[in-house]
């Protein structure tokens, strides 16, 4: 079984801080909900938001959905063999129970993302609860093995990638979920290979379509 890890996800709940700026208040008002339960996004809330320490890496739920529809729709998904994590940089664990799906529609998923945030569900198809990476990684999963994703890695073939990840009976796959800049140190104490799979820095979409698509063709050309 493979994990897929987005790490350091740019998807959390409007900050206190910003509740009151007009952006976010009107936004909520719009939709008719409490400031405290929308997700924070750039698209909307871009002017308050330039208030927030780090903010070129934050509101990009956007991001987070392109690439779990990424992940969810592949054959490895559907077949559950591949689990999908989502860590947020607030150190929150979004968990899809295996061949879960998630909506398509942007605003549909927003709505799943908030409702998950706020009311943090456990043992659903979509749970929520506070714990970091090193958490998730190290006590939740304990794989066998651990690559971190990154244009800072050592440069390695995608096909080499998903042959190495098909022979390990728990390997986890850690990609970052934000816009900008790269894995935080404590990130990176939990990866024991860190690999480019490009010499460009890509979308976290497509480099998690084709790390997936890559262990898919490494274990289906041996096991069908
Ligand atoms: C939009 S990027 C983050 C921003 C930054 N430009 C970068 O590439 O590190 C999101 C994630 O995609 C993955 N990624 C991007 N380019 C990559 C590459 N060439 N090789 C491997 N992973 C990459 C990394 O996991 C990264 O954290």
């Amino acid at each position: 079984l493979l994990s897929f890890v987005l790490a350091e996800s740019a998807l959390e709940l409007v900050p206190k801080e910003i509740r009151g700026s007009p952006s976010v208040a009107s936004d909520a008002r719009r939709r008719g909900v409490d400031p405290s339960g929308i997700l924070l996004d750039r698209s909307f809330h871009h002017s308050a938001m330039t208030r927030l320490r780090d903010s070129e890496r934050r509101g990009r739920p956007d991001l987070v959905h392109v690439t779990l529809l990424n992940v969810t729709g592949t054959p490895l998904y559907l077949e559950g063999r591949v689990k999908v994590y989502v860590h947020t940089r607030d150190d929150v664990i979004v968990e899809f129970r295996e061949k879960t799906r998630i909506p398509k529609n942007y605003l549909r998923f927003r709505g799943l993302m908030e409702k998950v945030l706020v009311e943090r569900p456990e043992g659903e198809l979509v749970s929520a609860r506070n714990a970091g990476l090193k958490e998730l990684v190290r006590k939740a999963l304990s794989p066998d093995f651990v690559v971190g994703l990154s244009v800072q890695g050592s440069p390695m073939e995608p096909g080499m990638l998903g042959k190495q990840l098909a022979v390990i009976e728990e390997a986890c796959v850690i990609v970052g979920g934000f816009p900008r800049g790269h894995f935080s140190p404590s990130t990176l104490s939990l990866v024991e290979e860190l690999v480019r799979i490009d010499d460009r820095p890509l979308e976290a979409h497509v480099v998690a379509a084709r790390v997936v698509y890559e262990v898919e063709r490494a274990l289906f050309s041996t096991n069908r």
